[in-house]
């Protein structure tokens, strides 16, 4: 497989992150295009330091792949030069000339709109700012003198590389129920998040796509205002384990279990190929850091065999730990 697309498949935070990370190291991925904005936070376990990345892509654990940031994508600078000091990625990534910049007038707008509070949005500006990309009055990533040395076509470099047989994951953020389109409007971001999206953030046309990996995590997550179909309380989402605290905002998620028709629409949607499965240790305890899927307990089994007869694609990459190599890969 030459070109995948990593899509999340119900609110973000799916553990896409952990995913690209993982494929990035044991692929060894040539090429890896970041879109969306900086309202998303990847988090990445990586020799034994945590990252919670709003910009560099996940990919950056393995130290030859070429790191890029598509012209769909809305960049934050600052975040974006701090995020470069700190994986220490200067001399491999690159910023596609026309991506549009976020600025701090449009966390401004974001937080004192009482509209978007009651959306709950991150408060980040991604609204704003893709507001104006669309008035035509946006700043470009071209216009900043700080981001010179990282300006490159991604489009370009990211079918070249598709040419020549290299390895190139897309790397999607939030999830398929955010869309602009297809999500729970108005409850969802400011862009479209599915595959073909994605693909066009980045530059890439659909005919050149080899894989769309969907991640799912065990039960649902999401922060923020809208609706959350078999929504749990608080309480028992700690008594299950599932209670998470958001990486990017640090906001408390509210949690479900898996829905199938949610999870069927998305699969659908998205056109995906294959899935990737996170957090399973979270619905069953006995899971925990188990590497080999005949180690699973059955119920564990019977749950991923649904999966896949209800969605009609493979189940490949099953997490079982927060360690990056805490997954059970069924791919070959
Ligand atoms: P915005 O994208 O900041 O405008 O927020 C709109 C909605 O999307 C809110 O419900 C946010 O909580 C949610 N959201 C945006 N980005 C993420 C993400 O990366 N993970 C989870 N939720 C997100
Ligand atoms: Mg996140």
């Amino acid at each position: 497989m030459t070109c995948t697309v990593i899509a999340g498949a119900f609110w973000g935070d799916e553990g896409k992150g952990k995913i690209i990370s993982y494929l990035a190291l044991k692929d060894k991925i040539d090429v890896c295009v970041r879109t969306g904005s900086v309202n998303a936070a990847h988090t990445v376990w990586f020799e034994g330091k945590r990252y919670a990345l709003h910009m560099v892509p996940a990919a950056f654990v393995y130290d030859k792949c070429r790191l890029l940031i598509g012209a769909g994508a809305n960049v934050h600078v600052e975040k974006l030069l701090e995020e470069i000091k700190e994986t220490g990625v200067e001399n491999r990534i690159g910023v596609d000339y026309q991506s549009s910049i976020i600025e701090e007038k449009h966390s401004l707008q974001d937080k004192t709109s009482a509209h978007l509070k009651g959306i709950g949005t991150t408060g980040w500006g991604v609204g704003p700012a893709i507001e104006e990309r669309v008035r035509r009055t946006a700043k470009l990533a071209k216009d900043i003198a700080e981001l010179q040395p990282y300006l490159t076509d991604v489009a370009k470099e990211v079918n070249e590389a598709i040419d020549s047989g290299k390895k190139v994951l897309l790397e999607g953020t939030q999830g398929f129920m955010l869309s602009l389109f297809f999500g729970t409007y108005p409850y969802v971001t400011g862009r479209d998040t599915s595959a073909s999206a994605i693909c066009s953030e980045a530059g890439v046309g659909p005919t050149r796509v080899d894989e769309v990996l969907l991640v799912y995590k065990s039960f649902m997550t999401r922060v923020g205002a809208g609706p959350l179909p078999g929504e749990i309380s608080k309480e028992e989402a700690i008594k299950r384990g599932w209670f998470e605290i958001a990486a990017g905002t640090g906001r408390e998620r509210r949690s479900a279990p898996f829905n199938f028709e949610i999870a069927k629409r998305a699969a659908v949607i998205n056109g995906a190929t294959k899935a990737a499965l996170t957090k399973l240790d979270a619905l069953y305890p006995k899971c925990r850091g188990v590497r080999n899927y005949d180690d699973l307990p059955q119920e564990a089994k019977d749950f991923i065999r649904e999966i896949e007869r209800q969605l009609g694609i493979p189940v490949v990459l099953i997490g079982t730990g927060p360690d990056a190599l805490d997954i059970i890969d069924r791919r070959s």
